[in-house]
């Protein structure tokens, strides 16, 4: 079985490499090609007790065969990062390394809805177009993991890569029983090898606590320290004792820690547990992101390092929408902060599941509250623009015809003089009349049945928005302060626009709209 994993390897290394490919189309067909018949000879290997790299080879042909039918269902979508085939949930590990921005995920491989996790791995040189690489990590069932599951990656003092991951022992809960693993990269982020030192963090560093759901390690530094920070709660998720744990490294291989106690203890007795937390500076301030089997929540306030507490003064949604989970974030080498977030709630059937949102460049406004815009470099992928100026709406609408694609990003800026509100209906010519609107009543944004308040700036009535929507996902921004994700059914490629003002007048200062191109 090793000779066919040598060959499998050098024609994976061959499908991923970019010099042999002409064209898309002749990537596509090349990888379809040659891992379908791969899928063929390697998809009766069983899972059971196989050797590391046969695991590896059996998730790829997988993906492989699910890839033909993934990528010719037209709800798809183009400028948003998926897998090659199959279900995604969680970013993991988002790191800009020697110049390529790296993004991992939660990957199951076999089908397109939940089950055991990998993960996959894509890299860009300039966050517009995006490469898939080969699946980064797997579970070592001879070392008896099941799951690999949400985590982060970092070069430790010793200038080596490493993830960080919670492994899921075959058999064991999730709930009570988690190890903190690391596997250790090479230079291109690209092969990986799970550490000697596993288990690098156990239930042990805690003494007597126990703490369930322990999960999803986070790393940052502060002043030449490595601190990590993990989610879990102290009461097996019933409600109200939801902790983010803080962990110090005691040398520079990242292999030893000692546990400093509890960052922070979720205010809200409702909150069951914090998964994927990120703990990271902007500014003079410090945010943590909290995961909370619910809308994702950002608190915002000052860190000591000496106690390790997190004392939040602010706090807010990262997304009204109904379908954005788990983000995690990366620092740019010019210290700005991004973040992904997992889009969820697709229908399965389709040979993909899930994808991830548009990178959102994270700052903070002097009161403490999260501002979000989408990553300036996603300009990039604009095509030739529709441009619209002062449409004066008097208690009534006007159509624009849109750029007839089904991947657009539409940019307003309104005036809502003496308007209540102001609706945009997306209406496509074939969908049934149906139409998504978005809708802003001058207290809340409304798309759909999903709703975030936006609050206006005293004395101004302006509302500028951004809106990106890509087959079946919409993503909005409105005034850099909310943000709505939502899954949406996939849109006419011919769609008009109609601008309504209610009750009063308003100004559409500028209207612009692009087609968008693929990151692929
Ligand atoms: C969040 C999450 C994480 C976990 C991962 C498993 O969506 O539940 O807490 O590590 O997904 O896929």
């Amino acid at each position: 079985m090793s000779k066919v994993v040598i060959v499998f390897d050098a024609v994976i290394w061959l499908c991923f490499w970019r010099p042999l490919a002409h064209s898309r189309q002749m990537i596509l067909l090349c990888r379809t090609l040659l891992l379908s018949l791969l899928a063929f000879f390697l998809l009766p290997v069983s899972s059971q007790g196989e050797s590391t790299n046969e695991a590896l080879a059996h998730a790829t042909a997988a993906i492989a065969t699910a890839a033909p039918r993934a990528q010719a269902d037209p709800a798809r979508p183009v400028f948003h990062v998926t897998a090659p085939a199959q279900w995604i949930n969680d970013p993991n590990g988002p790191i800009y390394y020697k110049g390529f921005y790296h993004l991992f995920y939660q990957l199951h491989p076999f089908s397109d809805e939940s089950g055991p996790k990998y993960w996959g791995h894509v890299r860009s040189r300039d966050l517009v177009k995006w490469e898939p690489l080969p699946i980064a990590l797997w579970p070592s069932s001879d070392a008896g993991e099941a799951e690999v599951w949400s985590g982060c990656c970092t070069i430790n003092g010793q200038g080596e890569p490493m993830i960080f991951y919670t492994s899921i022992a075959a058999g064991k809960s999730a709930q009570t029983h988690a190890e903190q693993w690391a596997a250790i990269g090479d230079d291109n982020l690209i092969k990986w090898r799970k550490s000697p030192a596993n288990p690098v963090l156990t239930e042990s560093l805690h003494g007597g606590k126990k703490i369930y759901d322990w999960r999803d390690p986070f790393i940052f530094r502060y002043k030449h320290r490595t601190f990590m920070v993990t989610g879990g709660n102290l009461n097996q998720a019933k409600g109200g004792q939801a902790v983010v744990n803080i962990y110090e490294a005691e040398n520079a291989g990242l292999t030893q820690w000692r546990y400093r106690g509890v960052l922070f203890n979720h205010p809200d007795s409702t909150v069951r547990t914090a998964e994927c937390p990120n703990f990271f500076q902007l500014g003079d301030k410090w945010v943590l992101l909290v995961s909370p089997y619910g809308k994702v929540q950002y608190f915002a306030g000052d860190f000591d390092a000496e106690t390790c507490r997190f004392q939040a003064h602010t706090r807010g949604l990262l997304d009204g929408g109904p379908n954005f989970y788990a983000p995690n974030t990366m620092q740019i080498s010019d210290g700005r902060r991004l973040v992904w977030g997992w889009v969820n709630g697709f229908p399965a059937g389709h040979g993909w599941n899930g994808c991830l949102s548009l990178p959102r460049l994270l700052t903070l406004s002097p009161d403490g509250q999260l501002r979000q815009n989408p990553a300036p470099e996603l300009r990039k992928l604009r095509g030739k623009p529709l441009e619209w100026r002062n449409i004066r709406l008097e208690d009534g609408g006007q159509t624009l015809m849109l750029p007839r694609s089904n991947a657009l990003e539409v940019s307003a800026d309104i005036e809502l003089k003496t308007a209540e509100g102001i609706a945009l209906a997306f209406k496509g010519q074939t969908n049934d009349g149906r139409s998504l609107v978005v809708h802003f009543n001058g207290r809340d944004l409304k798309i759909g049945d999903a709703e975030a308040s936006l609050a206006l700036t005293k004395g101004e009535r302006k509302l500028s928005l951004r809106i990106f929507i890509d087959h079946s996902v919409l993503e909005v921004f409105a005034n850099e302060t909310v943000c709505a994700t939502r899954v949406i059914s996939q849109q006419d490629a011919n769609a008009g626009l109609e601008i309504r003002a209610q009750g009063g007048s308003a100004n559409v200062r500028l209207l612009q709209a692009w087609p968008m191109k693929t990151i692929w």
